[in-house]
């Protein structure tokens, strides 16, 4: 129970990857806030987590919008007192080539995968500044913010500022006692991308062969880093910015 009587906020948590660490955060006791955009996936979670005799509330959000982030952190508030750790993890991929790609797309994926992100932490500090107990702000971008890869110009430019602003964010509250991180994946096997493996549009064996690992990542691989960084445990830790790909962005051989 490294979590216990910790307050959560967990974005884009109606699937995927978000689904995963709010199931897992109430199994390590924290009270989990599962904010996305389908109210009926949240619902079927939050009664699951319920079920399971953790605690869980479902609220919708459209990241893109600062003040429907702000009436989130608001009402998680206002029902438990708190809010401890705010996890951005929504997020939009596109890979489409940049000399094409339409200005409201570019738009759409920067305004969900990086302004999001951005008003997700600056609500969050709003209350965790008001708390003596600060908090915790955990970003998940991606490896793809570290490195690049073609046709993805959005995507990457998105996350390489969202791994910016945790470093910013992390030196500007860090007195303040918040702690801001980022949890940067590689491929992950998710129910999506297991859904594109199975229609033969990812290529595994060309990623798992410049995987270092020799592997696609697991849902499972993220959860260990996601507690770690949320509990106490990592109280010396900000403004890092965590690769888990199984050292594809460590790889620079041929
Ligand atoms: N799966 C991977 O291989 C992988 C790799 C690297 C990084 N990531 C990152 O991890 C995060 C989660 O990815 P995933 O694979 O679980 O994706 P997913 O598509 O399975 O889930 C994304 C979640 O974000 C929500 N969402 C999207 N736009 C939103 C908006 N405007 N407002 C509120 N919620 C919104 C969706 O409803 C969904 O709940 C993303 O930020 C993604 O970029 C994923």
């Amino acid at each position: 129970m490294k979590l216990k009587d910790k307050v959560a906020i967990v974005t884009g948590a109606s699937k995927g990857i978000g689904k995963s660490i709010a199931i897992r955060y109430a199994e390590e006791g924290a009270t989990v806030v599962l904010a996305s955009r389908s109210e009926d996936l949240l619902a079927s979670i939050a009664s699951r987590i319920q079920d399971s005799g953790g605690r869980a509330l479902a609220l919708t959000v459209d990241v893109r919008r600062p003040e429907s982030l702000e009436a989130v952190v608001r009402k998680t508030a206002s029902e438990f007192g708190r809010l401890d750790i705010m996890i951005n993890n929504a997020g939009i991929s596109m890979v489409h080539p940049s000399e094409d790609l339409k200005p409201e797309d570019w738009q759409r994926a920067l305004e969900t995968d990086l302004f999001g992100v951005f008003y997700g932490c600056q609500s969050a500090a709003r209350q965790m500044l008001s708390q003596a107990s600060g908090g915790c702000i955990i970003n998940i971008s991606s490896m793809y913010g570290i490195i690049a890869a073609p046709m993805r110009a959005a995507y990457c430019a998105s996350k390489a500022g969202a791994n910016m602003l945790t470093k910013l964010l992390a030196c500007e509250w860090a007195a303040k006692n918040i702690r801001v991180n980022a949890i940067a994946p590689g491929y992950i096997r998710t129910e999506l991308v297991q859904g594109i493996i199975d229609k033969g549009m990812l290529p595994v064996g060309a990623i798992q062969k410049r995987t270092p690992q020799g592997r696609i990542g697991e849902v499972d691989d993220l959860l260990g880093i996601a507690v770690l960084l949320a509990s106490d445990e990592s109280s010396f830790m900000t403004g890092a910015v965590i690769p888990v790909d199984g050292g594809w962005s460590a790889y620079g051989y041929l």
